[in-house]
């Protein structure tokens, strides 16, 4: 055998998925020096606390809680961040790549908040900047985009990117429980942070999306462009209505462009049963995406946890180690959005809206006249059996309308006759 061309990297972090990355290229280490003459060596790894035995089984020597053990040893030439969060790991992979030391991280909150920058540094030196664990865990969405997909013009891209909540409405879906049952369980069994925000109200979402969209649509798209908002208004009850009309419900991250006109936001959506991404249940990620050539097309996979993840990761590790010149986005990466490009918060879509109305004459005939008066036209329409207090549940889906025009609608409505329980956007 030839000789192995040998890279020393550093380890920024090593909890779940910095173990999964241990572990892989351990179990690789034959392979990897087969199939592509390198033998990756860890140096070192930065940790909270270096007393801490890991299960993963990286020895105990080469822990440190000293960043510049890492960040400042000319003798490591990439650097492997799995910290998460914004700062300090912003801040570390910024000094890595001003050292020329390539960076390949998961972290899509340092990675959207901070990409220009990380971009500048990594342009100054030569070094790389890979994140394609940072999106969709295994699946590998982003060298689909960077790559065999770069000739197209993309419309749409479309996702369910977080786990957590698709787990959760998948059992609400399937087994008609509430929401908090459903995420305390979710908690107990791991598939929740102890802390669900970021996933629950669509955060985590949010930065994926605004790295997707900026691959897909060649332009910066910023975080604070992308509209969000999470599932915790959601019932079991909505889905139950929206079963009997035929969608299935999905926390669904959505990047459209058209001409100069983006629209990317995050939303509980109900979708065709016969959707692709309506069949994508459980824990499971998938991106759907529509390109002038490569027509409509589906990536589905696992998008979190330290196996899936360290996959993207260690293929992220070998071709930077395999590459002589590093690729960037195609993009300018500047703090500044192109300014030929509009973001625009007033997209078309249908709705499903779910009313508490009075059970009398008229009543129908007033919630169509304050839809009509704002431009809204109905699609259809279904009562449901009035309750104990004498109201009835009303459920309309509306025909394709603008956000502001079906908001004026909804403000148009008389309290004294219904009131709005929840509205959710429908896709096709
Ligand atoms: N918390 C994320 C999810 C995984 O539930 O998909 C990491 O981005």
């Amino acid at each position: 055998m030839n000789e192995l061309k040998e890279i020393v990297i550093g380890f920024l972090g090593c909890g779940n998925v910095g173990g999964g990355v241990w572990r892989l290229l351990e179990n690789m280490r034959e392979e990897i020096a087969r199939r592509d003459g390198l033998s990756i060596r860890v140096k070192k790894v930065l940790v909270r606390s270096v007393k801490k035995v890991r299960d993963c089984g990286i020895p105990q020597g080469l822990l440190t809680d000293n960043p510049d053990d890492v960040l400042a040893d000319p003798e490591i030439t990439m650097v492997a961040e799995f910290m998460g969060g914004e700062h300090p790991a912003a801040d570390y992979l910024i000094r890595a790549l001003e050292n020329g030391k390539t960076v390949v991280t998961a972290n899509k909150v340092a990675l959207a908040l901070n990409w220009p920058k990380l971009q500048a540094a990594a342009e100054k030196t030569g070094a790389g900047l890979y994140y394609e664990a940072s999106v969709c865990g295994a699946i590998p969405v982003i060298g689909a985009l960077r790559g065999s997909l770069e000739s197209n013009r993309i419309s749409n891209v479309m996702g369910i990117i977080n786990g957590t909540t698709n787990y959760i409405l998948t059992r609400m879906s399937e087994q008609g429980e509430d929401y908090a049952a459903v995420l305390a369980d979710a908690q107990r069994l791991g598939l929740a942070e102890p802390d669900p925000t970021s996933d629950v109200e669509g955060f985590d979402a949010a930065y994926k999306l605004s790295i997707m969209a900026s691959l897909a649509f060649h332009t910066r798209v910023p975080f604070e462009k992308v509209f969000h908002e999470g599932i915790t208004g959601i019932t079991a009850i909505d889905i139950a209505c929206g079963r009997e009309m035929g969608y299935v419900l999905k926390l669904l991250a959505i990047g459209k462009r058209s001409g100069d006109v983006v629209e990317v936001r995050v939303h509980p959506t109900f979708l065709p049963k016969d959707h692709p991404l309506s069949m994508v249940g459980g824990s499971f990620n998938a991106v759907y995406l529509k390109g002038h050539a490569c027509k409509e097309m589906m990536l589905q996979g696992r998008g979190a946890g330290d196996l899936p993840t360290a996959s993207a990761v260690v293929g992220d590790i070998l071709e930077a180690a395999l590459t002589d010149k590093h690729r960037m986005p195609t993009f300018s990466n500047t703090e500044e959005t192109d300014s030929a490009l509009t973001f625009t918060d007033n997209w078309t879509t249908r709705y499903f809206i779910r009313l508490s109305a009075v059970d009398e004459p008229g009543v129908l005939a007033s919630v169509a006249g304050c839809f009509a008066d704002a431009g809204v036209s109905i699609a259809t329409m279904m009562q449901k059996g009035r309750s104990d207090d004498g109201r009835v549940p009303l459920i309309f889906i509306t025909h394709p309308a603008e956000e502001k025009a079906m908001q004026a609608a909804l403000r148009k409505l008389d309290p004294a006759i219904c009131h709005p329980e929840n509205v959710i956007r429908v896709e096709e």
